[in-house]
């Protein structure tokens, strides 16, 4: 594997952690190279230490199969050394041996280095001629719009095959979220009341309580809405909106997603005021490497509509931010109210039953419902019915990361997205940035440890609703 970008803070936090806890339990096997692949100069040593964050004999020989080649994207020279390694690798096991290119970098550098994998024939492996040992993995945001989103994927299909590219979300991977499949197919109750009859709203969080930490320069050019929302949260969204796959196959599964997302209806360039909130904490502007004038927005909130028949007129309020309250991401499915039919004088809860996925931390489900208080009289409280990974399990489960790695090397494609899913979910996200533009909209404050500006409350509040 080659990781483009090897010295950046998704290969260090989260890619080689995760490669380190599969090596540890076996999954790598013991023949496989990883090379960084960085500007800074440094050889294999200094590469192996600069990594170093674990002294135990594990790390030393995992460590082991490290390698680096000092390079600039936009110049051949390196990616020639690699023809070089890799031959070198190939030699050594006696085999043409599978090439991983992972694009662990800015976006910014996307075009240029698949120009180069191109121009170097390095995407077509050891020079037989067989593409199908080699395969792409790309981060998101893929784009910055639906326009650019369309142009990587042209060029991405000039080099490889649909089952080479990996586009990696990486809560399609989180445990919790796989889990969403199961819960709702696999338990027969949930099935029948999961629809507009029975469901009054929902609810999805997205909350990080860090700011932009050292990614300023980065998350400057993108915003949340297309580092977070164009992805994680529309992923969430999809996971309750989507119909019952046709089977449990990574054709089945993208297809309902990739339904579920194209039916989200889309905000008209005018409306994006009335429907999408836009805020900043205060302060952003002096982070590191950060516009001074910037009006790029680190909280977004929303309230958006999924067409069909299953959740026609059920609105979906979304929100996602840094510097909030709590790190917490959570789904709640809230369900109409019925308990004042008979009760209404006992204390019926304000809002229904709600059914909460917690994604992360914490991750578990809870259901909410309406009890009886012990006692003669009658009184009524609402109580929840927990389910606790850590509690049932004994364990959280794998990171992301874990997951999405060993799905790549095994070349499962379900939990990745495919380019349909993201031409919708781009056209949709486009619509509201054309919005943003074109009417100037302002950017609105909040202050840290807040839950976005006070207009992300009237986006809910006016349609008799509030956050939970
Ligand atoms: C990334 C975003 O995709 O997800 C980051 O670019 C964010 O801004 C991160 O911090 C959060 O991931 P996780 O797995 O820690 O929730």
């Amino acid at each position: 594997m080659i990781i483009f970008g090897a010295t950046g803070d998704l290969a260090r936090n989260k890619l080689i952690p995760a490669l380190f806890s599969l090596f540890k339990r076996g999954q790598l096997g013991n023949k496989f190279y990883i090379i960084g692949f960085a500007r800074r100069e440094m050889n294999n040593a200094e590469f192996r230490k600069y990594l170093s964050y674990d002294h135990v004999s594990e790390w030393k020989k995992f460590i082991s199969h490290f390698y680096y080649q000092q390079g600039f994207f936009e110049q051949e020279d390196g990616y020639k050394a690699l023809i070089e390694k890799f031959h070198a690798f190939d030699l050594e096991i006696g085999a043409c041996i599978t090439r991983f290119f992972y694009l662990a970098t800015p976006p910014d550098n996307y075009n240029i280095i698949l120009d180069l994998l191109r121009k170097t024939r390095l995407s077509e492996g050891c020079g037989l001629g067989s593409s199908t040992w080699t395969r792409l993995i790309i981060e998101k945001p893929f784009g910055k719009d639906l326009q650019t989103a369309r142009a990587l994927d042209k060029k991405l299909s000039l080099l490889f095959e649909e089952r080479q590219i990996f586009r990696v979300d990486h809560y399609l991977g989180k445990e919790t979220v796989q889990n969403m499949l199961a819960f709702r197919f696999a338990n027969g109750i949930f099935e029948p009341v999961w629809n507009n009859k029975f469901i009054d709203h929902v609810q999805i969080t997205w909350g990080e309580t860090k700011g932009v930490e050292k990614r300023g320069m980065f998350f400057d050019g993108v915003g949340i809405l297309r580092d977070v929302a164009q992805n994680h949260l529309l992923q969430l969204l999809a996971s309750v909106a989507m119909e019952q796959p046709k089977s449990f196959s990574k054709e089945g599964v993208r297809d309902a997603r990739a339904a579920a997302i194209k039916a989200i209806r889309s905000i008209a360039p005018q409306d994006t005021e009335k429907f999408v909130v836009r805020g900043q904490y205060a302060g952003y502007t002096n982070e590191k490497d950060v516009q001074k004038k910037s009006t790029t927005e680190t909280f977004v909130a929303m309230k958006v509509f999924v067409d069909t028949p299953r959740f026609a007129n059920v609105p979906f309020y979304l929100q996602a931010g840094k510097k909030m309250p709590k790190s917490i991401v959570e789904i709640s499915v809230v369900f109409i109210q019925t308990c004042h039919i008979l009760f209404k004088e006992y204390g019926c809860p304000e809002v229904g039953n709600v059914l909460t996925f917690r994604i992360q931390p914490d991750e578990g489900i809870s259901l909410r419902v309406v009890a009886k208080k012990p006692g003669v009289t009658l009184s009524l409280r609402t109580v929840d019915m927990q389910f606790s990974y850590e509690k049932d399990f004994g364990r959280k489960g794998a990171e992301a990361y874990e997951k999405v790695l060993l799905d790549i090397f095994a070349g499962d494609q379900m939990l990745f997205n495919r380019s349909d899913e993201l031409e919708s979910s781009w056209g949709f996200i486009t619509n509201i940035l054309q919005g943003w533009k074109s009417r100037e909209s302002r950017v609105k404050y909040y202050e840290e440890g807040d839950w976005g500006p006070k207009e992300a409350n009237d986006i809910i509040q006016k349609d008799g609703r509030k956050w939970l």
